[in-house]
């Protein structure tokens, strides 16, 4: 096998997250990419418009579109964005229904021509949707994850930093669970040059639980400023992030969506936890000591993914 080759990205939705990730994947030169989208031509557009500026960005790889399963064959990484927005007047039960449609569509596509690529899943509501992919694909577990806490950690990094006017390169954020309203945010575990958050000087517990609310928030904040649409340059950034270090086995440690059998309590479901990346895909979680009041805000998260899971079952998908 030629050590060199070139991977194959393939994109399951050629939306806005979806071309930001063409266009990132081309810039890391993580491979040639494919876009699929089920709307006729758009991913062709999409494709040929990223393609063309590769050779003024001094870039080698291919980006192309389609509108038919079988140009993702063979792919190494796939990420799915694939799916609808809540839209007004649209139950939760609605938006989960439709999204599960389309994410058993895709599971069943990616199975039968990538079995062996690795998986990650951005569409939501996230938790459910990585854990639908994973039991309607049958995929190995460390090979399939979800992007949320990437995400949810670099708002937290932004806060620290707009609050401090410290760089963020010098802010680590640790965010665990589910990835809505419940997920959690832990400041003992994020760091400015090394502090702890909560050690750090002239920071008011206050401003720490200001910064946890917001970040928690951070996907509504954007979609009430937006008006249309979600965020999607930083989902598909943080997304990147995991396929560079699974692609280049760079071992990096990221709260991520993972199948878990056991870790912090939980069983048969996915939800938000440090897990290190690399040429396995998910090579280990790390489980770290909380404290009862964290504890108890992680199970609070795990209990609406379990919620989202049984609806799912009542609604026929699992
Ligand atoms: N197969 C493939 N693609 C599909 C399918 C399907 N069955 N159904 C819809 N799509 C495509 C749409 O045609 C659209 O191009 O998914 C794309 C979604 O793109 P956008 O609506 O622009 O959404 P985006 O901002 O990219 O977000 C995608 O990620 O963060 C989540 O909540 C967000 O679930 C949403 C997803």
């Amino acid at each position: 096998m030629n050590k060199y080759k070139r991977n194959k990205i393939s994109l399951i939705g050629a939306g806005q997250i979806g071309a930001n990730l063409a266009m990132m994947a081309a810039q890391k030169n993580l491979g040639d990419v494919v876009m699929f989208d089920v709307v006729e031509s758009m991913p062709m557009g999409k494709a040929l418009d990223i393609h063309q500026t590769t050779p003024v960005q001094g870039l080698s790889s291919t980006i192309t579109g389609t509108n038919s399963y079988a140009d993702i064959e063979g792919s190494d990484l796939i990420i799915i964005t694939a799916g609808i927005p809540r839209k007004p007047g649209m139950s939760r039960d609605d938006l989960l229904q439709t999204n599960a449609k389309i994410m058993t569509d895709v599971a069943q596509n990616v199975k039968k021509y990538a079995p062996n690529a690795f998986v990650i899943v951005i569409s939501n509501p996230l938790d459910a949707m990585v854990y639908l992919f994973q039991k309607v694909s049958g995929m190995p577990k460390q090979k399939v994850l979800g992007m949320a806490g990437v995400l949810d950690a670099a708002r937290f990094r932004t806060f620290i930093s707009m609050e401090t006017g410290v760089s963020v390169e010098d802010i680590t954020a640790f965010v665990l669970g589910g990835h809505g309203d419940t997920m959690v945010p832990l400041p003992r575990y994020s760091t400015v040059g090394g502090i702890p958050l909560t050690e750090y000087p002239g920071l008011s517990a206050e401003k720490i639980d200001a910064m946890v609310k917001r970040t928690a928030g951070g996907g509504g904040e954007i979609v009430a400023l937006l008006k249309t649409g979600s965020a999607f340059f930083a989902p598909a950034a943080s997304a990147i992030a995991m396929a560079e270090s699974i692609l280049f086995d760079k071992k990096r440690i990221f709260p991520c969506a993972v199948y878990c059998e056991g870790e912090y309590g939980y069983k048969d479901m996915h939800i938000g936890l440090p897990a290190m990346l690399g040429a396995e895909g998910i090579e280990k979680i790390l489980e770290v000591k909380l404290t009862a009041e964290e504890k108890s805000a992680l199970d609070n998260s795990a209990k609406a993914v379990e919620g989202l899971k049984e609806d799912l079952k009542r609604l026929g998908f699992l």
